[in-house]
């Protein structure tokens, strides 16, 4: 067993339990995981930092998806598979030893950058509340680990907010179902922000037209979230469309030439969504120390999840950079992928009805 695999094996119990409410499949695949020398030399090709049982089981449905032929994919509801209650575990451990080069490659290569729309559900109110503090309907956004820009589009696709009501074009590709949970009301007009300028920054961005890349953002949703693979599908046709711009490279590098870059006259929104978990504490403090920086130019507002608690049901803050002031709202609780939300700021609007 190569160094480190017993580490890579408590990885894969402990996400066992994580995952086994959202996904039984996963979670017995990840307990046969850690129990499997091989399976766990595979997925120790991950580079640092990179969390191996989702790459391994990531790669595993990427091939799948890509037409592989195994009776394994009877298992997986997402290649047609009917999710049987047969012990998948033997197919899996078959399907790893056939397929070892290609999956050692791909867990090698690939990251974990799941890019969920449903996430917009409270980048959407969200913004609103950073135009009307800012007073004004125009905003310019740089997002971070932006992965392949989908949440760029949050403008363009409809929201369902249950409890607040129906928002964005009738005809967008994309609807976006929420829960609005306690007594407050987001601010959700049906007046969206316009967007005046669009970035995104990552490490690795993903190409929505690619067919490899477009796989990857399915092969790193759970073979039986029907939903959320739909929903996926129709934002990838919306990036297709419009393309998101997207700049490779690192948060703290790339950004100061894209703050130079936004016109004057829009709120200057810097945000991400699960982003953060993957930054070290110096990476953070370097982050927001080029966005005081820039505060001297003009005030930036920064809307991310607070670091540390990006998994589970996260917290979505404002911090507003005034002439390098912090000011630090928490804006909302919201479940990771947008299935319900929580609005916390005080200013906006009456109580949300109670959903029916
Ligand atoms: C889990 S994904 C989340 C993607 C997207 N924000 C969402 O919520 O759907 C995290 C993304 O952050 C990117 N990332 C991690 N560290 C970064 C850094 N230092 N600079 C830019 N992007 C980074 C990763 O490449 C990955 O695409």
């Amino acid at each position: 067993m190569r160094k480190g695999a017993m580490d890579t094996a408590e990885k894969f119990s402990r996400y066992a339990e994580w995952v086994a409410d959202e996904s039984p499949l996963y979670a017995s695949l990840a307990r046969a995981a850690a129990d499997d020398d091989l399976l766990l030399d595979i997925a120790s090709e991950a580079r640092s930092a990179q969390p191996e049982p989702e790459l391994l089981l990531a790669a595993v449905h990427s091939l799948l998806l890509d037409g592989r032929e195994h009776p394994l994919s009877q298992f997986y509801p997402s290649c047609g598979g009917a999710d049987p209650d047969a012990d998948p575990v033997p197919q899996f451990r078959d399907f790893c030893r056939a397929n070892e080069a290609q999956l050692r490659s791909i867990v090698a290569r690939r990251r974990c950058q799941t890019n969920d729309v449903g996430r917009s559900a409270v980048i959407r109110p969200a913004f609103e509340h950073v135009a009307r503090t800012a007073g004004t309907g125009t905003v310019a956004q740089v997002e971070i680990g932006a992965s392949a820009g989908l949440n760029l589009n949050w403008d363009r696709y409809q929201y369902e907010f249950a409890g607040a009501g129906t928002v964005g074009p009738s005809d967008a590709p994309v609807t976006i179902e929420s829960e609005v949970r306690g007594d407050r009301r987001p601010p959700v007009s049906r007046a969206v922000p316009t967007v005046a300028y669009r970035r995104g920054i990552d490490l690795n961005t993903l190409d929505a037209s690619l067919e490899a890349d477009a796989r990857w953002l399915h092969a790193l949703i759970h073979p039986n979230r029907v939903r959320r693979h739909d929903r996926l599908e129709a934002a990838l046709e919306v990036a297709r469309e419009h393309r998101p711009p997207l700049t490779e490279g690192d948060a703290v590098d790339a950004l100061p030439s894209h703050l130079s870059a936004a016109p004057d006259d829009a709120a200057l929104v810097v945000y991400s969504t699960h982003v953060l978990y993957q930054l070290d504490e110096e990476t953070i403090a370097n982050l927001r120390s080029v966005l005081s920086r820039h505060s001297r130019e003009r005030r930036v507002y920064w809307l991310s999840i607070d670091p540390g608690e990006e998994l589970g049901t996260p917290t979505y803050r404002l911090v507003t950079f005034d002439d390098e002031t912090a000011r630090e709202t928490q804006l909302a609780r919201f479940e990771s992928y947008g299935k319900w939300i929580r609005w916390l700021a005080s200013e906006d609007g009456p109580p949300s009805q109670e959903p029916s």
